[in-house]
C-alpha cells in the first residue's frame, strides 16, 4: 500500500470587513469537495482558513462603525460559523491574520528575506489625503488605468486588464475617502526585490514546472516573467510597507511602518496551520509531526484554492516570499473563475449580491442542492460559471432526486425484508465508473464527474425499468425481482460513494439506510453482499420547490415610504431666497476654545472670520466636544446675528450645529464643518 499523502489545503482568506457571500461559498465548496475526495482515498488533509484582518480598508470600516479594528474583526469572525456549518464546509481551523502566530511568522519571513538581500528601502512619493491627514491606501485612490484606460480603477491593480501598478501611475487620481485630489508626500518604504535576477529565475522555473499552474493562469502571468525590450525584468519591486495609521503588523526595526496587508495575508495560511497544530487539532486528526516538521517535510503537498483576481499574489509574490525566506513552496495553485447569478453581475468580493447564502438557508433550502449544482458547473479551469435558477431546479429535481435518490426508494420495495440476495449475473459494472470519477475529482473536473455518475444512474434506472420488478412480482417471480433490485441497491451504494464528496450529509443518511460502513474509494465497489440487511427506507431528499426560488430572488421589501418628517422634526414654513439671503453664513476658524466656568452646557469659542480681529461666541456644545478637539478646525457661523449679552459675556454670532430639537436626544450634537479647502471668511450661500 502506498503511504497516504499528506496535504495542506487552503482557500483564500476573506477580508474581515464583510459577510460571506455566494462567491466565497463557491470557492469553499470547491475546495471542500476536493478535500473530502482526498480523505476518501486515505490522504491526511489539513484544511484551514482564516480572516484576512488587516489593511486600511478594515481600519477605516472599523472607525466608521465606532469600533476598534480588533473588535470589528472579531465580530465579523464570529459570524463565519453559520455559513460554514450551513453549507457543510469542513475547515479544520479558522484563524485570523491578526493573531500572534501571524505577527511572528510574518516578521520572521521578512527578516529572512532581508537576510537574503531581497529587501530594499527607498523614499517614495506617495499620495496623501490632506483632508484625512493620512497616506492613502491604494484601494482608496481611484482613477483611470494607465494600461487599458478603464475608469474608476483602484490604485494597486486594474480589475479590467489585471495590470499591477502603483497609484501614482493612475490617470486623474482622486481620494475615495474625501473626494479630494491627493497630494504627493515623501516617505520611506520597504520593497521586496522581485526584479532581482534570482527572483526572476526562480519564478520562471517555479511557474513553468509541469502541472504547477493551469495553462490559462500561466499564460496570464507570463508577461511578468519575460524581460522587456530593454532586457529589464518586467516585474517591478513590490512595495511591502505602509505608514501609520495602519491596522497591520509592525515591521521589525522600523517604528511607524507596517506590512502591507498582502504581505501578511498569505502568511495567514501558515499561521492558521500553526495554530491548528499548537492547539492539538492536527494531532487529534492523527498527525504525529510538529508544525515545524510538517511545513518542512518535502512529502507534504501544499495547495491553495483562489479566485482569478488574486493570481499574481499567489503565483508570483507568495512563492517567492516562501522560497527566499528558506521555506517550502506550494505545489499547485488552483484558480477558479467568478460566479454570476442569473446571468447577473460578477460576484466580486466587494459587491457580492444576488444570492444571499443565509437567506437560502433560512428558506429551508437544502445546502446540498447548492453543493450539487455548483459542483455540476465546476471544472478544473478558471472559467466563470453562472447560477441559473431554472437550471438549478432542473438539475436537482431531475438528476439528483429523479435519478439517484429514486433508485433506493424504488428498489428497496422489491427486496423482501431489505435483505440483499445473491446476484448470479451482474448486469452493471461500477469499477470503471469509480476509477474515472476519482480521477475527475482529483483534477477538479466535478461537472464531468457528476455527468458520469448520472449516466451510470441512468443505466441503473434502465435496468430497473426494463426488468419491471413490479411485473415480475405479479407474475410470481418475486425472487427475480429481488435479484434485480438487490443489484440496484448495490449500485445505489456505489453511486452514494461517488457523490459523497459533494453531498456529505446525504451520503451519511444513505449509509445509515444501507447499514454500511462509511464509504470511501477503497470500499466503494465492495458489494454489500448476499444476506446484507439494509434499513428501512426514509425519504432522503426533498425536491426543490419553485416557490423557494421565487422567494430567494425576490428583492427585499421596499422600505415603507417616508411618512415621518425628516429627522423627526417638522419642516419650518417655506421661505423665499430673499429670506435666506438675510442670513450671512461665514466660514470660521476656531482659533481657541475653552470651557466656561459655571456652565456645563457652554463652550467659549474664539473665531476668525477673516475680519482682522476675532469674535467671541458662546455655543451650547460642551456635552459633545472637548475644547481641544475643536481648536484649529473650520466651522460655519451666522456672522450677522445681533450680538447677545449673556451671563458669561457677549456672544458675537452663532456656530451651526445639527441636533434634534431636544439636543440631548440621540445622536447628540454635531458641529458643521466645511470640506477641505474652504478659507475663514468665505460666505456660505
Ligand atoms: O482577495 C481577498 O479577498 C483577500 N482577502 C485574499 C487573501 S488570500 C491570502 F493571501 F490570504
Ligand atoms: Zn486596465
Amino acid at each position: 500500500m502506498p503511504s497516504p499523502r499528506k496535504l495542506f489545503v487552503t482557500t483564500a482568506l476573506p477580508y474581515a470587513n464583510g459577510k460571506v457571500h455566494i462567491g466565497h461559498i463557491m470557492e469553499y465548496i470547491q475546495a471542500d469537495i476536493w478535500v473530502r475526495h482526498q480523505r476518501m482515498q486515505g490522504s491526511a488533509v489539513h484544511f484551514v482558513c482564516a480572516d484576512d484582518a488587516h489593511g486600511a480598508a478594515i481600519m477605516i470600516a472599523a472607525e466608521a462603525a465606532g469600533k476598534t479594528p480588533q473588535q470589528f474583526v472579531a465580530e465579523i469572525s464570529a459570524g463565519r460559523k453559520e455559513y460554514l456549518d450551513g453549507f457543510h464546509i469542513g475547515f479544520d481551523n479558522w484563524h485570523s491574520t491578526d493573531a500572534p502566530e501571524n505577527h511572528e511568522l510574518a516578521r520572521q519571513i521578512y527578516r529572512d528575506l532581508k537576510a537574503s538581500g531581497l529587501v530594499s528601502s527607498k523614499v517614495v512619493e506617495q499620495f496623501f489625503d490632506p483632508a484625512k491627514a493620512m497616506f492613502l491606501p491604494d484601494r482608496f485612490i481611484k482613477g483611470e488605468c494607465p494600461n487599458c484606460h478603464a475608469k474608476d480603477q483602484y490604485g494597486d491593480n486594474c480589475e479590467v486588464c489585471g495590470k499591477v501598478y502603483s497609484p501614482t501611475d493612475l490617470i486623474n487620481p482622486y481620494s475615495a475617502l474625501s473626494g479630494t485630489t491627493p497630494v504627493l508626500r515623501s516617505s520611506e518604504h520597504f520593497f521586496f526585490k522581485l526584479s532581482d535576477p534570482r527572483c526572476m529565475a526562480f519564478l520562471s522555473d517555479w511557474t513553468r514546472t509541469e502541472g504547477r499552474l493551469q495553462t490559462e493562469v500561466l499564460n496570464k502571468i507570463s508577461e511578468w516573467l519575460e524581460p522587456d525590450e530593454s532586457g529589464k525584468a518586467a516585474m517591478g519591486d513590490w512595495d511591502i510597507s505602509r505608514d501609520a495609521p495602519y491596522f497591520g503588523i509592525e515591521i521589525p526595526d522600523a517604528p511607524g511602518k507596517y506590512f502591507y496587508v498582502w504581505l501578511d495575508a498569505p502568511v495567514g495560511y501558515l499561521a492558521s496551520l500553526k495554530n491548528y497544530f499548537d492547539r492539538g487539532g492536527a494531532q487529534a486528526a492523527g498527525e504525529s509531526m510538529s508544525y515545524e516538521k510538517f511545513v518542512a517535510d518535502p512529502d507534504v503537498e501544499q495547495y491553495h484554492f483562489i479566485g482569478k483576481d488574486i493570481i499574481t499574489f499567489h503565483t508570483l509574490f507568495w512563492p517567492a516570499m516562501l522560497h527566499f525566506s528558506g521555506r517550502k513552496v506550494p505545489n499547485k495553485i488552483f484558480v477558479h473563475g467568478f460566479l454570476t447569478v442569473n446571468n447577473g453581475e460578477k460576484m466580486s468580493k466587494s459587491r457580492g449580491t444576488g444570492l444571499d447564502p443565509l437567506k437560502y438557508l433560512s428558506l429551508g433550502m437544502n445546502p446540498e442542492w447548492l453543493r450539487y449544482y455548483l459542483a455540476a458547473k465546476l471544472n478544473g479551469r478558471n472559467e466563470d460559471i453562472d447560477f441559473n435558477a431554472d437550471d438549478f431546479m432542473a438539475r436537482v429535481n431531475s438528476d439528483l432526486i429523479g435519478k439517484y435518490v429514486n433508485i433506493a426508494s424504488r428498489a428497496v420495495k422489491f427486496v423482501p425484508g431489505g435483505k440483499v440476495v445473491k446476484i448470479p449475473t451482474a448486469h452493471l459494472e461500477p469499477a470503471t465508473l469509480v476509477d474515472s470519477v476519482k480521477a475527475l475529482y482529483e483534477g477538479r473536473e466535478y461537472g464531468k464527474a457528476l455527468r458520469e455518475i448520472m449516466a451510470f444512474a441512468d443505466a441503473v434506472n434502465l435496468r430497473f425499468d426494463s426488468a419491471a420488478p413490479w411485473k415480475l412480482v405479479k407474475e410470481g417471480k418475486a425472487g427475480d425481482a429481488a435479484v434485480v433490485c438487490s443489484e440496484c441497491l448495490e449500485m445505489f451504494k456505489v453511486l452514494t460513494a461517488c457523490l459523497k464528496p459533494v453531498l456529505p450529509e446525504l451520503a451519511q443518511q444513505a449509509e445509515a439506510f444501507l447499514k454500511c460502513a462509511p464509504l470511501d474509494w477503497a470500499n466503494a465497489v465492495v458489494a454489500l453482499g448476499e444476506g446484507h440487511q439494509v434499513g428501512e427506507y426514509r425519504h432522503l431528499m426533498q425536491r426543490v420547490d419553485a416557490k423557494q426560488l421565487d422567494a430567494l430572488f425576490e428583492p427585499p421589501a421596499e422600505a415603507e415610504p417616508e411618512k415621518t418628517v425628516p429627522g423627526g422634526e417638522e419642516l419650518a414654513p417655506t421661505i423665499g431666497i430673499d429670506d435666506f439671503a438675510k442670513i450671512d453664513l461665514r466660514i470660521a476658524m476656531i482659533v481657541n476654545c475653552e470651557p466656561v466656568e459655571g456652565s456645563t452646557k457652554l463652550l467659549r469659542l474664539t473665531l476668525d472670520v477673516g475680519e482682522g480681529k476675532t469674535r467671541n461666541v458662546f455655543s451650547g456644545i460642551a456635552s459633545a466636544y472637548q475644547p481641544a478637539e475643536l481648536v484649529g478646525k473650520l466651522t460655519v457661523m451666522v456672522a450677522n446675528l445681533a450680538p447677545r449679552k449673556m451671563k458669561f459675556g457677549v456672544s458675537e454670532g452663532m456656530v451651526l450645529a445639527a441636533s434634534h430639537a431636544d439636543e440631548k436626544a440621540s445622536p447628540g450634537i454635531y458641529v458643521l464643518s466645511p470640506w477641505p479647502g474652504a478659507q475663514p471668511g468665505l460666505r456660505v450661500r
